[in-house]
């Protein structure tokens, strides 16, 4: 596990601004659920679970008139990649590994390709694979995933179970590296 924890990503205020937008609870389900698949699938758990929280910090323009338009939000979309650069410059700021660093914010940029002229099915690395799956395990029809509530103390509960387990299954990780 690097310096750089979930729950100090969490705690930022650049985090807090964009993920209030997005939807905090969206935010902590993919996470968890990124940690567990990354664990089934013997990926990388602190990639996959820095991109996951990070996931939709890209998204704006929520509402239009006081009121939430989602055909007009899909047509501008590029959430994703506003998403990987924003997550990017707040990794290195937080003191972030460069490598971690971009790991986290590609997988940001390949977690959909709705936003893309063509598929990248079949093209994502595991730990890619992974943040996308994780999305759509929590995704909502209309978007409804993102308004589901959470408080900040239930978050950082969660992070600090999911920071507990990336560095565990890290050592672990190692162990059967050092072990080959
Ligand atoms: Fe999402």
């Amino acid at each position: 596990m690097s310096k750089v924890s979930l729950i100090k990503i969490f705690k930022h205020r650049i985090t807090q601004k964009y993920l209030r937008r997005s939807g905090i609870h969206h935010a902590i389900s993919v996470a968890k659920l990124a940690v567990r698949l990354a664990e089934e699938r013997g990926v990388d758990p602190e990639i996959a679970a820095k991109a996951a929280l990070l996931h939709d910090m890209g998204h704006y323009e929520w509402y239009r008139d006081g009121k939430w338009d989602y055909k007009e939000y899909r047509k501008h979309d590029i959430h994703a990649i506003k998403g990987a650069e924003r997550a990017h410059k707040l990794l290195i700021r937080l003191g972030e590994d460069r490598l971690m660093a971009k790991e986290v914010s590609l997988a940001v940029l390949l977690h959909t390709d709705s936003y893309l002229p063509f598929s990248v099915e079949g093209q994502r690395t595991a730990v890619q694979q992974v943040v996308a799956d994780a999305d759509k395990m929590d995704e909502q029809p209309g978007g409804l995933h993102h308004y589901k509530e959470m408080e900040f103390d239930e978050a950082l509960t969660h992070l600090k179970k999911l920071d507990e387990a990336i560095v565990k299954s890290t050592s672990i990780h190692l162990e059967n590296k050092a072990a080959e």
